[in-house]
């Protein structure tokens, strides 16, 4: 039986009390992956940022805000499990030192100073050598390019990439176009599918995969 840990949904990172930086990640793709590796039986963790989705039945479900308590929360989880699917969208930068007061309004221009985010993905790695990693990749161009620099650069076992474009919204979408690449050098695009289609693709992958 695979021991599955998924990460999905945004990190926010907070300004102030009261504001935060984060992206449109709505995590649906990642639960619907928990979902299926449910069906299959599999034992599923899934770490969360915030999002609005049904936490799914039988599954753990660990809640996180930042990018820091992911990373924290997926090297304790990464012990227990032998396949790493980092579907988060993760926030690349944090505010250095956020305002532990509401930050008051002025006239004029604000600067905020932001600092990097550790990798999640390669943080886990080092945690748990030989799990099976698998990330994702959300590109506005070049798509192959940067999706297999991710592969070669982050050492994946394999990369779900898809593009965003003005005419193509994929946030919260049931329904994506995905381009999946392995270190082997295999690639396959899969077009107009349902998020749910899709998940079954990436756990048949995963589970037919020879690291
Ligand atoms: N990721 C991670 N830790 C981060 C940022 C990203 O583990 N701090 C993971 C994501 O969950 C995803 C993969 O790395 O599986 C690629 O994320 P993406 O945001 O597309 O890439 P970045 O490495 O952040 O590069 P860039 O933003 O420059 O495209």
């Amino acid at each position: 039986m695979t021991r599955l840990l998924i990460t999905a949904g945004p990190t926010r990172e907070r300004i102030d009390p009261v504001r935060f930086i984060s992206n449109y990640s709505t995590g649906t793709f990642g639960f619907e992956i928990a979902k299926e590796a449910k069906k299959r039986g599999w034992s599923v963790t899934l770490i969360s940022g915030p999002t609005c989705l049904k936490p799914p039945v039988g599954i753990k479900l660990i809640r996180v805000e930042s990018a820091a308590e992911m990373l924290k929360a997926v090297k304790r989880e990464i012990k227990k499990c032998d396949c790493l699917i980092m579907a988060a969208a993760v926030s690349d930068w944090r505010m250095k030192g956020p305002s532990k007061n509401k930050i008051k309004r002025k006239t004029g221009k604000i600067v905020l100073e932001l600092t990097a985010n550790p990798d999640i993905l390669f943080e886990a790695k080092k945690t748990k050598k030989g799990a099976m990693t698998i990330g994702f990749a959300l590109e506005t161009e070049m798509l192959e390019e940067n999706a297999l620099k991710k592969l070669r650069g982050k050492r994946l076992d394999f990369i779900v990439a898809n593009k965003l474009s003005a005419k193509k919204w994929v946030f919260g979408d049931t329904q994506s176009d995905i381009l999946i690449m392995d270190k082997f050098g295999n690639k396959e695009y899969f077009r107009r599918r349902k998020k749910r289609e899709l998940a079954k693709i990436v756990l048949d992958k995963v589970a037919n995969f020879n690291i």
